[in-house]
């Protein structure tokens, strides 16, 4: 039989520390439905959390000593608290040690810990890990220090903001924020819609199985460089054309306002940055109405749209990405769109879930002919938020 995951990393915790841990949390990773590139517009977006999640086996310290150990990493991390700053330490090291310096940072009294990790969400695959393992650390430090932030949205939601901040600050990732809201604030069963202007939820109801429907993730193990060079520049694209309209953020241009920004702007890049921004803000709008209507397999040009404005406008697709959202729409997918970041990692199709084997087929034929790497597809659902396991 084989061990819960709870049990395995417990076990692992006891064979690198000695004395069993004082709990097991666990966080998930993410896709987003639709809405890429708003969260640092302030924008709307719509993840789900995924089954695949990280756990954490954790026990606190009478001392000021981190000792972070990972199933997934050779590297094992030794630090005091007083230690850890922007950069330091490095690797993967520097999101669990961030999120104990960011809870300092938000004025809270935090003390050392041993922890073991053992990450199930596919790393490099755009699913969101790093905030998987920020949000499972973060979820076990609140319970084990009385922090009291895992309770209702509100708590959770600051507890997002702790965890950006750990990532934006210590890991030095720009990141905008909706991978750590999904981690703590996604139910099961449905999208978050996540108002990034003022941070607020709601739960839109996601039930692929009441339309006889599957969400298949595609991940193409296309990793590119300069990963984090594009994303940075993006964000300060979207910085420049709002600075240029005089508005504090994209979101503020109204969708049928959205030729005459246009106008205003200087220079075809910039414009159709900007277009992505305010037309993807727009499809999260449709799409929820559309999940609210009761009416989710209708979605698919939605996310067909989502996809060639990523790629044509904010250009922050691949060849990878774009061969397996075509194979998909091709071969019975209703729409499908890369997810993330991009410039790699994965992308979804909504697919009737007869078809699933069929659409997943063909776009491993098609990486094949292509000479890709074999791509990794698996079927997901909308799933529980960060947790005690045990
Ligand atoms: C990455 C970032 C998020 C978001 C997405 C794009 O996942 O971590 O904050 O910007 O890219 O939507």
């Amino acid at each position: 039989m084989s061990l819960s995951c709870e049990t395995h990393v417990a076990q692992a915790f006891s064979e690198a520390f000695g004395p069993e841990p004082s709990g097991v949390w666990s966080a998930p990773g993410r896709v987003n439905l639709i809405g890429e590139h708003t969260d640092y517009n302030e924008g709307l977006c719509l993840p789900i959390a995924l089954p695949q999640r990280t756990y954490a086996a954790v026990a606190l310290r009478t001392d000021r000593r981190l000792r972070l150990r990972s199933l997934q990493s050779p590297t094992q991390y030794e630090i005091d608290l007083e230690d850890i700053r922007p950069g330091n330490p490095s690797g993967w090291g520097g999101y669990a040690a961030g999120v104990l310096w960011a809870l300092q940072d938000a004025g809270h009294q935090v003390r050392g810990l041993d922890l073991m990790l053992d990450g199930h969400v596919p790393l490099g695959a755009g699913l969101s890990s790093s905030a998987a393992l920020e949000c499972a650390v973060a979820a076990a430090v609140s319970d084990l220090m009385d922090l009291h932030l895992l309770g209702d949205d509100s708590a959770r939601a600051g507890l997002a903001a702790i965890c950006v901040n750990a990532e934006n600050t210590i890991a030095q990732a720009p990141t905008g924020g909706m991978d750590q809201s999904a981690a703590l604030r996604c139910q099961a069963g449905h999208g978050l819609l996540l108002d990034c202007r003022d941070g607020s939820v709601e739960q839109v109801p996601f039930d692929l199985s009441a339309d006889g429907l599957a969400l298949l993730v595609m991940d193409t193990r296309a990793e590119h460089q300069l990963v984090d060079v594009q994303y940075a520049q993006r964000r300060a694209s979207c910085e420049d054309a709002s600075q240029q309209l005089g508005l504090a953020s994209l979101r503020e241009v109204a969708f049928n306002d959205l030729d005459q920004a246009l106008d205003r702007l200087s220079g075809n890049r910039i414009r159709a940055r900007a277009r992505h921004v305010v037309t993807e803000i727009e499809r999260v709008r449709q799409m929820v109405a559309l999940l609210r209507a009761g009416r989710l397999p209708d979605v698919g040009s939605l996310l067909n749209a989502s996809h060639a404005s990523m790629r044509d406008d904010f250009e922050i697709s691949c060849t990878e990405l774009d061969v397996a959202v075509e194979a998909a729409t091709t071969h019975g997918a209703l729409g499908a769109r890369m997810t993330g970041g991009g410039f790699g990692g994965s992308a979804i199709a909504l697919v009737p879930a007869d078809s699933s084997a069929k659409v997943t087929s063909a776009v491993m034929d098609a990486f094949s002919d292509k000479g890709f790497a074999t791509p990794n597809c698996f079927a997901v659902t909308a799933e529980a938020p960060a947790r005690r396991d045990s």
